[in-house]
């Protein structure tokens, strides 16, 4: 810690209005790892007037398992909840909705589509790195447009621009994630916001009410064809090796296909709402992870070279696990926030124990927690072999992220394509244009003359 500035002195001297804002500055800048890094060895809970941050991987997982008291609440004006009944699954703690949709979405992303998932990323990635014959700007271009392609094809968000996915993602992530109170965004940027957010939810809705009657008649329609054929015309076929399409596969038809009893409780209106959170969860997200990383390995020579390695063989096991360490030191955030619902004593005999009083915002410093000794061996070395129960960049309990296992084949899978590009380099860092997002980033690479592409 010593060849470090001493950021607690400072946070200390400075008068009650200045220390939040100081935080959020260290935070948001370079100095994030030095001062989480103070703060797990001198302050592992730090209270500022704002909200309380929490920086040690024991009491971040601790607290990230106990929903009903470190709760959701802060998402719920951003995600429509009014009651037990309503919103997104998201913004529900451990109860009955949160339980019961969040295991029907599980087994309706079925794990063993990801070989399917990996392949239609890669073609999607090629199509678009192909045509770009050597320079991209790789935010809009790529990193938001592959998404796109998995949220049209195998959510089945399809018939529709990609431009509206985006913006519908973009809007309804930055409302939820960075547009809370310890933002410290003035009134007006956090209105602009939500202005855009409620602006667009009525398109969102009113496409996705479309999407489920279009996708109810091509059920019935094809279902129809199906049953126009004999039984043993259909064998025959199959024997054959043809068959007629008659069963379209995405998520959404998926969804529509399967016969819910009514004590399931998940009418056309939830499965709707299901299938509009896919679509919000998959596009900001991956984009920001993968331009991030892309950066992260263009900035680190040696790093590069071995990616570049791992990029070309058969195997991907390898690629990935430095896709996931490089993430650890550029997650898409440093946090996740929650609010207390009563008061409790967390990090209980030890000498940071704390009462976090009702009401409170707590920040769990996730990346703080993935550079705890307490679960990384020397963290701030650069280990691609590390324990992966221990990672927080798909969160942790019962919030984990429903997407984590898509996201953990496509985010690796759309870099890997960029890193097979020769003489692959970047124009300058990625520019968030003063939010939280990447939103321009250009790359460049040699086109080779054959086209040889992995
Ligand atoms: C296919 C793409 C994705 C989908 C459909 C998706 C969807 C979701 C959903 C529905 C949740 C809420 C789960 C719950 O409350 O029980 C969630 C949580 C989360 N997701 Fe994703 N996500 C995707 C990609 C990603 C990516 C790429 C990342 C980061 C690299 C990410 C990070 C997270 C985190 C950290 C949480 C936990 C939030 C919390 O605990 O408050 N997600 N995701």
């Amino acid at each position: 810690m010593s060849n470090h500035k001493d950021y607690l002195k400072e946070y200390d001297m400075a008068t009650e209005d200045e220390k939040y804002p100081l935080v959020s500055r260290w935070i948001n800048s370079v100095e994030r790892l030095p001062f989480f890094e103070q703060l797990r060895n001198e302050r592992p809970v730090l209270v500022t007037p704002e909200c309380t941050l929490v920086a040690r991987f024991p009491d971040v997982r601790d607290m990230l398992s106990m929903p009903k008291i470190f709760t959701v609440d802060l998402y719920k004006p951003k995600m429509s909840v009014t009651g037990p009944d309503d919103g997104y699954l998201m913004a529900h703690d451990d109860d009955a909705l949160h339980y019961r949709e969040k295991s029907l979405m599980q087994g309706m992303l079925n794990r063993n589509d990801l070989p399917r998932i990996r392949k239609l990323v890669e073609e999607s990635a090629k199509n678009i790195i192909n045509e770009a014959a050597g320079r991209i700007e790789v935010v809009n271009a790529y990193c938001r447009m592959v998404p796109v392609t998995l949220v049209q094809d195998y959510f089945g968000l399809d018939g529709v621009a990609p431009e509206d996915l985006i913006e519908w993602s973009y809007w309804n992530q930055y409302d939820a994630f960075n547009n809370q109170p310890f933002d410290m965004l003035t009134e007006k940027q956090s209105q602009y916001i939500t202005d855009k957010h409620n602006g667009i939810s009525d398109k969102l809705g009113a496409y996705i009410a479309s999407l489920v009657i279009r996708k109810l008649v091509i059920i019935k329609a094809t279902s129809g064809l199906r049953a126009m054929l004999s039984y043993p015309k259909r064998i025959l076929l199959s024997l054959l090796g043809m068959s007629i399409k008659t069963k379209p596969d995405d998520i959404v038809t998926r969804m529509l296909r399967t016969a819910f009893a009514k004590e399931v409780d998940f009418p056309l209106t939830r499965l709707g709402i299901n299938a509009g959170g896919l679509l919000i969860g998959a596009i900001e997200t991956t984009s920001q992870a993968t331009a991030q990383v892309i950066e992260y390995f263009l900035k680190n020579p040696e790093l590069l070279k071995k990616a570049k390695q791992a990029a070309s063989f058969e195997d991907r096991a390898d690629f990935d696990a430095l896709v996931w360490e490089a993430l650890r030191f550029v997650p898409i955030r440093p946090d996740i926030f929650r609010k207390a619902s009563a008061d409790y004593t967390i990090a209980k005999g030890t000498p940071h124990e704390t009462v976090v009083r009702k009401g409170t915002i707590v920040r769990l410093l996730t990346q703080s927690a993935m550079f705890d000794e307490y679960a990384f061996e020397n963290p701030n070395e650069f280990n691609p072999n590390r324990n992966w129960y221990h990672n927080f960049n798909f969160g942790f309990g019962s919030h984990q992220c429903l997407g984590k296992y898509i996201g953990m084949v496509m985010i690796p899978e759309m870099i890997r394509q960029i890193l097979l590009q020769p003489e692959l380099e970047d124009k300058g860092p990625i520019n968030y244009k003063k939010g939280p997002f990447p939103e321009e980033y250009h790359l460049k690479w040699r086109v080779p003359e054959a086209s040889g592409n992995h």
